[in-house]
């Protein structure tokens, strides 16, 4: 029995992706299995020159032998798929017998991404990625979704809701317009299942076998516990549970099958779309965080918000999630940092000092400059959680891991201090 959740612990962009595929491969995982969210996340990896960018396929996808489901809770964009697929083969990369997808899984449809560009247009914008993410889990939620094993028996389904999408649209649409709309969509469907097909199974039967069987699996999060639908900040949020119960229900495993859950964060915190943000920076602070950590979207190359990393809502999220090991990504972004670094707590910021090396080659805990050691083991004595995982450049193996017992001699008992 091994599972691994590994979750993302702000608004997403955490580094999730590198994370999972380094912990993929030291670990012997047999399978990666996605539970949440959609096109709207841009897992990246990098292998020497090459970035790539994965945004339904799990991140195991480029160890030859792992098996990568994408679960019941997610919602499915075809088209961005076959085009995720298209790169794979263009990069070498067989997928064929060990890409799963869920039958129970929903497909966002052309309609869906209408209405989500219609909303952001409107006084209800969230700042959404426009992928159709939203409206697709609202049909789901409203019992008039459709599930990709429904496919080939949507077509009344289908008119009832463009017929309800256009009756909440602003825009209304002429018939003419909704007569080429339901034609467009009907013709959409079959080269959907075109792309599909191969794929679909039960997976949550298949990712239950496995795990009786011994394999070794990690629950994929997408996004982070920030844009969770029911703990994020409503209703600056995604629409799904990026949070730990979206394991078991969007991948229909017991909660027994959890046995270590790693939340994933960075040295500083960054937000993509509207929101609360209590540690934001703005002018040339920002511009300056932001250019280090190339913090711009990597779908859409949107400037992210940048900001300090709030620990008060990193200590909520290790709560909610259950974290029991930390990886924190992106400390090189503070090498020769010539103002103080801070973290928010609850006792107000506290501050340290940056380190004046290039620490993108350390790949042992006590090569790292004392300044940067004491950066981390002051998160891990705060959380009272270990940092086993730290990324120290966006290299593939550029990864620093340290061992849980060379941790726990370092969680101190935790004396606050106040910024000096
Ligand atoms: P939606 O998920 O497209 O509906 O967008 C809702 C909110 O979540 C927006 O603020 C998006 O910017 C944010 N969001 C969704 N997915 C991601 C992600 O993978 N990384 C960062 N932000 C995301």
């Amino acid at each position: 029995m091994s599972g691994t959740a590994i979750l993302g612990n702000f608004c997403g962009d955490e580094g999730k992706g590198r994370i999972i595929d380094y912990y993929v491969g030291k670990n012997n995982i047999d399978m990666v299995a996605r539970f949440s969210g959609s096109g709207n996340a841009g897992h990246t990896i990098q292998i020497d020159d090459q970035k790539f960018i994965l945004r339904q396929v799990p991140s195991g996808i480029l160890h030859p032998n792992v098996n990568c489901v994408l679960g019941n809770g997610m919602v499915i964009d075809p088209l961005v798929l076959e085009e995720e697929l298209n790169n794979l083969t263009t990069l070498g990369i067989d997928f064929k017998d060990r890409l799963l997808i869920s039958k129970n899984a929903h497909v966002i449809m052309p309609y869906h991404i209408l209405a989500d560009k219609n909303n952001e247009e409107s006084d209800h914008r969230v700042g959404s990625t426009k992928r159709g993410v939203g409206p697709a889990y609202e049909d789901k939620i409203g019992r008039r979704g459709i599930r990709i094993s429904e496919l080939s028996r949507c077509h009344n389904q289908v008119f009832r809701n463009l017929n309800r999408w256009n009756i909440f649209n602003q825009n209304c649409i002429s018939d003419s317009v909704f007569e080429e709309r339901r034609k467009d969509c009907l013709n959409s469907i079959e080269r959907y299942q075109d792309i599909l097909n191969p794929f679909v199974c039960d997976t949550v039967q298949l990712v239950n076998d496995a795990l009786k069987h011994g394999s070794r699996v990690v629950f994929e999060g997408a996004q982070g516990s920030m844009l969770d639908i029911d703990h994020g900040t409503y209703p600056f949020v995604t629409s799904s549970n990026s949070t730990i119960g979206g394991v078991c229900t969007g991948l229909g495993i017991p909660p027994q099958y959890i046995n270590k859950v790693i939340g994933v964060f960075k040295a500083y915190d960054t937000r993509v779309g509207l929101g609360p943000f209590e540690t934001e920076l703005f002018g040339p602070e920002s511009d300056s965080l932001r250019n280090a950590g190339h913090e711009y979207g990597s779908v859409t190359a949107r400037p992210r918000r940048v900001g300090w990393l709030n620990l008060n809502w990193l200590k909520r999220s290790c709560m909610i999630n259950g974290v029991t090991e930390l990886a924190l990504t992106k400390l090189d972004v503070f090498s020769n940092w010539s103002s103080r670094i801070k973290v928010l707590t609850s006792y107000g910021y506290q501050s340290f000092n940056g380190w004046k090396s290039d620490i993108t080659k350390c790949r042992k805990w006590h090569e790292l400059p004392f300044e940067a050691r004491e950066f981390v083991s002051y998160i891990e004595n705060y959380l009272q959680i270990p940092i086993t995982m730290i990324s120290v450049g966006p290299e593939r193996n550029s990864i620093i891991e340290k061992e849980i017992s060379q941790v726990k001699g370092n969680l101190l008992k935790y004396i606050p201090r106040l910024e000096e």
